[in-house]
């Protein structure tokens, strides 16, 4: 209830005016415990993923925390993991405003961002104030990465590296995002002749800063949902012949099926929320058949209630990320969701 009323105001704004709102003000609302009214309880129902132990099994999906500034008052919101960025090597702007349109009747977001970031050096800087005492009760943080928009896509190996070199040291997981809509030509990079010399070249790399930190650093892939089911299953061995830890199913889509008839649907860029979920759930259906459980798989796409998020776990998933879901339904869903897993998990 007090979150619909606070909804109503921060719909009434431009939506990134009310990210930046939210953001800005989210450290002092925790600390002072105002949060608290529309958050339920922390659900502690440990999982061990990717070699990790997670506190629950629902994250926040990249993009919402860019800069790795917000991540233990975030992660206050009871989410058993952060996943922060798209980080790439230098900052930028990403695309002019405006770039984030909300779809209400279908409960979508149409985002052409960008990548917009501060660059990995400042990210990192940032995770070392923000996350330290959500990384001391145990809370996980993703560091997710990307290629600058300026680099060729011939070059891209390169990107992903030296974001690799920073932010090796300071995280528990990497995300690689080869999937988002919106900087040019990335998603080329998972065509096959492409995806095997990338993920080789990350799995050199991790393989020399293991050796060099003495640290195994888990790495993800976040894959797109308008791939085929060919592709989805080509791009799987590759990440297993590689040695990837998990695969991320799934970013935004280009696709507009169930908002054509809304304005927003003209806009460019990936479409996320409730639309999503079909297309991610069945993109992590053909992985998971595929893999058989030889990767782990992380579903994000259009979890806006706890009972999508148990479709996704009954899906394939070990872990579910919501983006969206916050924005539509509330802090409340991170604890719901949490909740009907656990209870979900215990049942089987
Ligand atoms: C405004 C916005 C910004 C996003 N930025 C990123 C990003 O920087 N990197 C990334 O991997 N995914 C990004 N995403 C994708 C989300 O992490 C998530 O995969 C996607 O929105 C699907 O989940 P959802 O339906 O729960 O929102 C972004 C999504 C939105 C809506």
């Amino acid at each position: 209830m007090l979150y619909e009323m606070a909804r109503a105001c921060l719909f009434k704004m431009n939506p990134e005016t009310a990210h930046s709102l939210i953001m800005g003000n989210i450290d002092w609302a925790v600390a002072l415990g105002v949060t608290k009214l529309v958050t339920g309880p922390e659900v502690n129902d440990p999982v061990e993923v990717m070699g990790l132990k997670f506190p629950n099994a629902v994250g926040l999906g990249a993009g919402m925390d860019k800069q790795a500034a917000h991540v233990t008052s975030i992660g206050a919101l009871g989410f058993g993991h952060i996943e922060v960025g798209t980080l790439t090597p230098a900052a930028q702007p990403g695309n002019p405003k405006p770039r984030l349109w909300r779809v209400i009747p279908a409960e979508g977001i149409v985002n052409y961002m960008g990548f917009n970031n501060v660059g990995i050096d400042q990210g990192v800087e940032n995770l070392k104030q923000s996350g330290v005492k959500y990384r001391q009760k145990g809370g996980i943080v993703g560091i997710n990465i990307g290629k600058q928009n300026s680099t060729a896509l011939e070059d891209a190996l390169a990107d992903y590296q030296v974001c690799m070199q920073k932010a090796y040291a300071d995280a528990d997981y990497l995300a690689i995002d080869i999937s988002c809509p919106n900087t040019p030509n990335l998603t080329k990079l998972q065509d096959d002749d492409k995806l095997s010399a990338l993920v080789k070249g990350i799995a050199e790399e991790r393989k020399a800063l293991s050796d060099k930190y003495g640290r195994y650093v888990p790495i993800t892939v976040k894959i797109g949902p308008d791939l085929t089911d060919d592709s989805v299953r080509s791009s799987a061995d590759v990440f297993v012949k590689y040695g990837m830890d998990a695969v991320t199913a799934t970013n935004t889509t280009r696709s507009r099926e169930g908002i054509e008839q809304y304005p927003q649907s003209k806009n460019p860029g990936g479409l996320s929320g409730l639309p999503l979920f079909e297309k991610s759930t069945h993109v992590l259906r053909v992985l998971s058949e595929h893999l058989k459980g030889e990767l782990p798989i992380i579903a994000s796409g259009g979890v806006m209630s706890p009972e999508l998020a148990v479709e996704k776990m009954k899906a394939g998933a070990s872990l579910v990320q919501i983006y969206s879901g916050f924005i539509y339904s509330g802090p409340a869903l991170i604890s719901e969701a949490a909740q009907a897993i656990k209870a979900w998990r215990q049942t089987r």
